[in-house]
């Protein structure tokens, strides 16, 4: 073999499965050797007492989606990538979303049109089904399903978005058919609407009572719907962004019974609780509406159980990127408004792996092996991308994280999103990627950015290699 182009010495390196000491031999941006005293290199990092992880791959997060206006991301390929990068994620998979009435080739056109040259990592995509009419469902999704657009989200809650729970089976059905898979956002729609309009009667309309409109019952409900549809239909879903201990307690019900019910849970969870939202009527209770709510301190003990034990799959941001001061963001057309106005979600792709490692492996909650697996490789084995992403290992891809374990504070004036402000301000972390590489290329330093619009590649999505399992 030709000499290799980079060999990273004397990595401790972590995976899914176990932690080892080892080189990694890289050639053409693929791993080719693991090993100790590999030959000598073009180029060599010494990873020496630094632990060394699969990059991560983000499997929920929102980039340059078209908005019912006057709302707008702030985030495109170009930055939101850039961020991802910058805090250890090689891959992200955001939406392409159909608005009603629109074909989904069309909006998945579109969100090619938006990506091309602009990402500085690989990027899949996954659908948003919101109009599941007869040729969508005969001809579209199964056409697109065979083509590499293997998952897409559907939303119980959101007038622009969900379906009735007939439509839900409709979706869930082709799914089964074709090998997909499904992401449910389990929130009772009416339930939030007939909160809604006694909080507003009441006058009750600043920021925090955004978490009063959605309660755990309401996730609740939902998430026990969600499994009695996948159930009717003998299909797997995965249940997203789930934020305590109802919603857990029903998806443990689930897997308790044998149901093929995966999930999914986010920083927010367990780093933010409603108080964010406000104590009082302030309007900057608006940067951390998102849905579901945080909830509490209690709730964020369930998380973390949840994170240990195997009942969440995946963890991941659900990067919403709205300004907070911007016509476009929190403050539509310029005006402090009443919650239901807020655009929904928080910013968090550069934070996610971060506060994982951080608070997680760091802080004694979980092995490193536990953060792998929940922020890359369960990631690739639902979305289909396993072995080329998500581990360590001859034949996959050199998308790797150098840990720096150090102390670093949270300041948005250091993250390399476009949001002007992050949830996550002044928390005190102990880690921060070192290095992030993308294919066997630095993208990130721990100080620089290295990126290249556009290096980034589509990936095509397959068919799931992971099962729910009993905990
Ligand atoms: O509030 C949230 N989570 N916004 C993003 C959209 C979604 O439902 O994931
Ligand atoms: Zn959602
Ligand atoms: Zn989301």
């Amino acid at each position: 073999m030709d000499a290799l182009d980079l060999v990273i010495r004397h990595a401790r390196v972590a995976t899914a499965a176990d932690t080892f000491d080892s080189d990694i031999g890289i050639k053409d941006g693929v791993i080719v050797m693991l090993g100790k005293n590999l030959p000598k290199a073009t180029k060599e990092i010494d990873a020496a007492g630094r632990v060394v992880t699969p990059g991560g791959i983000d499997g929920h997060c929102h980039l340059d989606q078209p908005m019912p206006p006057p709302a707008k991301m702030a985030d495109n390929f170009d930055t939101g990538t850039r961020s991802a990068a910058c805090g250890g994620t090689t891959t992200v998979i955001p939406f392409a979303s159909q608005v009603k009435g629109q074909s989904i080739r069309a909006a998945v056109d579109d969100y090619h049109q938006r990506a091309n040259g602009q990402a500085h990592i690989d990027y899949s995509f996954h659908l948003i089904v919101s109009d599941p009419t007869p040729d969508v469902l005969q001809n579209e999704l199964p056409a697109l399903i065979r083509e590499g657009y293997s998952s897409f989200k559907i939303y119980m809650t959101y007038d622009d978005l969900k379906l009735d729970d007939g439509q839900i089976l409709d979706v869930l059905s082709v799914a089964r058919t074709h090998g997909a898979t499904a992401m449910i956002h389990a929130e009772n729609s009416d339930c939030i609407e007939w909160l809604t309009r006694r909080l507003e009667a009441a006058g009750q309309t600043a920021p925090r009572f955004h978490a009063h409109s959605r309660p755990m019952l309401v996730e609740r409900e939902a998430t026990h719907r969600a499994i009695a549809l996948s159930q009717l239909v003998d299909v797997p879903i995965l249940i997203v962004h789930v934020s305590g201990r109802e919603a857990v307690e029903q998806i443990r019900w689930g897997r308790a019974h044998g149901l093929k019910i995966l999930a999914e849970t986010c920083p927010q969870y367990l780093f933010l609780t409603a108080a964010d939202l406000g104590l009082d009527d302030s309007y900057l209770g608006a940067k951390c509406v998102c849905s579901p709510p945080p909830r509490d301190k209690a709730n964020q003990e369930v998380i973390w159980d949840g994170l240990n034990d195997g009942l969440f799959t995946v963890f991941s941001s659900d990067h919403a990127p709205f300004n907070y001061d911007s016509p476009e963001g929190k403050k539509p057309e310029g005006k402090e408004v009443d919650f239901k106005y807020i655009p929904n979600g928080i910013p968090g792709l550069e934070t996610r792996m971060p506060l994982l490692y951080s608070e997680g492996v760091l802080g004694g909650r979980i092995t490193l092996s536990k953060f792998v697996e929940l922020t890359s490789t369960n990631a690739a084995k639902t979305y289909g991308l396993h072995p080329r992403k998500g581990t360590i290992a001859i034949g996959s891809d050199a998308d790797l994280v150098i840990w720096d374990e150090r102390a670093v504070t949270i300041q948005n004036t250091n993250l390399h999103h476009a949001v002007d402000y992050t949830p996550y301000e002044g928390i005190e972390l102990k880690a921060w990627p070192g290095m992030t590489l993308l294919r066997g290329e630095v993208v990130w330093d721990g100080t620089h950015f290295y990126g290249q619009k556009g290096r980034g590649q589509f990936l095509r999505g397959g068919t799931p290699t992971i099962t729910a399992k009993r905990v």
